[in-house]
C-alpha cells in the first residue's frame, strides 16, 4: 500500500468528500449492501471497503501512513434497523475496542502522522471516551445539531501518552 491516508473503518464513506480518493486506504470489518427500513422508508446502506479487516489488527506495516481517520461505532446498543446497518455498534467491552483501535491507527502512523478521531457522545460521553484510550488529542471541536459529535486531533510522537490509561491495561 503506498496511499498516505487511511481510513480505519470506512463504513459508506459518508463523510469523504471524493468516496473513492485513490490517495486512501478504506478499510472496514463489513463488506455487503443491506436494505433496511428507517422510519417507514426503505434505504440501501453499502460497505465496500478496500480491505477487510479489524481495525484492532490492521494488515499495515508500523509509520505506513501520514493521516488517519478513526469513526468507530458509537452505540452500545441498536435495533436490527438503519442505524445498526449504518453505523454498527460496539462491543460490551467498548473500552477494549476503542482503546486498541486507537492503539493500532497510531502504530501505522508515521511520526509526526495525523489521527483525526470522530466520536458521537450518543451513549458514551467524551470524558468516558478520554479516560479509555492511551494518547491525549492536542485539540478537538464540537460539532451536529447538539453539539454532540466531537472531531479529535492527535500525533504520533507528539500527543502525551497517557500512563494511567497503559497501567490500567496491566491491570
Ligand atoms: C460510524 S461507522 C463509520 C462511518 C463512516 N465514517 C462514514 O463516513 O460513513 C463505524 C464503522 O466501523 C465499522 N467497524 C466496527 N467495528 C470494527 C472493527 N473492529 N474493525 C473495523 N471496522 C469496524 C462498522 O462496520 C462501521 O461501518
Amino acid at each position: 500500500m503506498t496511499a498516505p491516508v487511511l481510513d480505519a473503518c470506512c463504513g459508506s464513506r459518508m463523510m469523504w468528500f471524493d468516496k473513492r480518493n485513490p490517495h486512501a486506504v478504506y478499510c472496514d470489518a463489513r463488506e455487503g449492501t443491506w436494505r433496511v427500513m428507517d422510519r417507514g422508508v426503505e434505504r440501501e446502506v453499502s460497505v465496500a471497503p478496500d480491505v477487510v479487516c479489524d481495525f484492532k489488527t490492521l494488515p499495515f506495516e508500523d509509520g505506513a501512513f501520514a493521516l488517519a481517520v478513526f469513526d468507530p461505532p458509537h452505540l452500545l446498543r441498536a435495533g436490527s434497523g438503519y442505524l445498526r446497518a449504518k453505523y454498527g455498534v460496539l462491543p460490551e467491552r467498548w473500552e477494549d475496542e476503542v482503546r486498541r483501535g486507537v492503539r493500532e491507527c497510531m502504530r501505522v502512523l508515521r511520526h509526526e502522522g495525523v489521527l483525526v478521531v470522530k466520536w458521537s457522545e450518543c451513549h458514551v460521553t467524551l470524558p468516558q471516551l478520554l479516560a479509555a484510550i492511551e494518547w491525549e488529542p492536542l485539540f478537538g471541536t464540537r460539532s451536529g445539531r447538539k453539539g454532540t459529535t466531537h472531531w479529535l486531533c492527535l500525533m504520533a510522537g507528539v500527543s502525551r501518552r497517557r500512563e494511567h490509561v497503559q497501567e490500567a491495561m496491566a491491570l
